[in-house]
């Protein structure tokens, strides 16, 4: 049975416009702000162009900055089918019998310390691969042209020694770690087979981005600035959290469940963190992601369209 999570009420203002003024900032907003024609958009990327030699922006960052909207623009043109379902985010269960074949061949007591991975093929005669067409891939194909598969893996998180090293930074704070990813097409499904309590690193989303219209061309630019200069050198990056100085505890919403719980969520859209256990705790979780053949020829698209500028 499947469950559509509510909305909740109020949205942070998670791209911090309301700090923002100038130039670029203005012609960010007009990319986003009507569905530009190509020759409209070209014309605009022009003048975001100029407004960045006058900032003495570097010529390979202003590069990379126009390929990166190129990207944007393509991505909404030609691969994404709707706006409708931008924030999707969805909670169901795996039968039983699949889930228990999953297991016996991947869950495991003695995980070693941190995060590691293991890709696996799915047999496309088995229940699992007709659980995963119904629940993911068909999704997917309504949410975006040119998917043609997925990939699967196995990710497996344990902490038997505390929060030390690689994590810190990353998790520094319950919230520093919540992201939008950076594929515009992000989307995933997670399926727990163990169980998963709030101290085995529970997925978790910040309800209010479920409702937030990002602008995907100022995200964009946030994101290659925060490459150029570190992110601690600019207002916001994807990894949203990182700049938010506090997030309540009602704003959170942790999707801890028994084994067979899925979640599949909209991740460039939905701020999310895939969470790290506390001392102690573990999960092992099966984790799907499209394939999509989209991706590089716009991506090389975007790429000549900036240096043909
Ligand atoms: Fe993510």
């Amino acid at each position: 049975m499947t469950k559509i999570i509510s909305k909740g009420e109020g949205v942070i203002d998670f791209q911090k416009t309301s700090v923002r003024a100038g130039a670029t900032y203005n012609m960010l907003l007009s990319l986003d702000q009507c569905d530009h024609t190509f020759l409209t958009f070209n014309r605009l990327i022009r003048s975001v162009k100029k407004e960045l030699i006058k900032e003495d922006m570097a010529r390979p960052e202003i590069s990379q900055v126009i390929s990166k909207l190129w990207q944007v623009f393509l991505f909404k043109k030609i691969m994404l089918r709707t706006g409708g379902h931008n924030h999707h985010l969805r909670t169901s269960t795996m039968p039983k019998n699949i889930l228990t074949l999953l297991q016996k061949k991947y869950c495991r007591s003695d995980l070693q310390n941190g995060v590691s991975t293991e890709h696996i093929s799915v047999d496309r005669g088995s229940a699992l691969h007709g659980w995963i067409v119904n629940e993911y891939l068909n999704v997917a194909k309504t949410l975006f042209r040119g998917v043609f598969g997925y990939s699967a893996h196995i990710r497996f998180v344990s902490n038997q020694e505390g929060k030390k090293q690689v994590w810190e930074e990353r998790y520094m704070t319950d919230h520093s770690n919540f992201h939008w990813d950076e594929d515009l097409n992000s989307f995933s499904l997670i399926v727990y087979l163990s169980d998963v309590s709030k101290d085995d690193g529970a997925f978790k989303v910040i309800k209010d981005s479920k409702m937030f219209q990002q602008n995907l061309y100022l995200s964009a630019y946030d994101q290659c600035l925060c490459d150029f200069n570190g992110r601690d050198n600019h207002i916001v990056s994807n990894r949203v959290g990182h700049h938010l100085k506090h997030v309540r505890e009602d704003d959170v919403k942790v999707f801890t469940g028994l084994s067979g719980t899925s979640v599949s969520f909209y991740g460039r859209h939905i701020l999310h963190d895939g969470g790290f256990p506390s001392a102690g705790g573990s999960r092992i979780a099966l984790f799907l992601e499209q394939r999509n053949f989209l991706t590089r020829p716009l991506n090389f698209l975007a790429k000549l369209l900036s240096h043909a500028l």
